[in-house]
């Protein structure tokens, strides 16, 4: 089991909303559903290495910015060409009202 990692306020990502972490020299994309749950993905797009967090969330799922390839950052799985391989994920909570990340523990 690794450790959980503070990361953010809560109320610093909105709802249906995806913020960029760096942590440790890798990067991590850090996601509210439109319910207010929270997930953590890798930060890069599994096809060219592009920042998932300058991409579009919609419901469950986020848009790549540069050929809008889709995952559902739940599972991590690719569900539109040209992405065709899963995104790494990690355990995320809220806690106390803050964000808090298992960056060690990929899923
Ligand atoms: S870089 Fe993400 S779909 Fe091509």
């Amino acid at each position: 089991m690794g450790d959980w990692i503070d990361v953010c306020d809560a109320d610093d990502i909105e709802h249906e909303d995806v913020m960029r972490w760096d942590h440790d020299g890798r990067t991590f994309a850090i996601y509210r559903a439109p319910d207010g749950a929270v997930y953590a993905t890798d930060g890069l797009c599994t096809h060219e290495q592009v920042h998932l967090a300058d991409g579009m969330v919609m419901d469950h799922e986020i848009e790549c910015p540069k050929h809008n390839g889709l995952f559902d950052y739940r599972s991590g799985a690719p569900l539109r060409a040209p992405v065709c391989e899963a995104l790494a994920t990690y355990p995320a909570r809220i806690e106390g009202g803050r964000i808090q990340v298992m960056p060690d523990q990929a899923g």
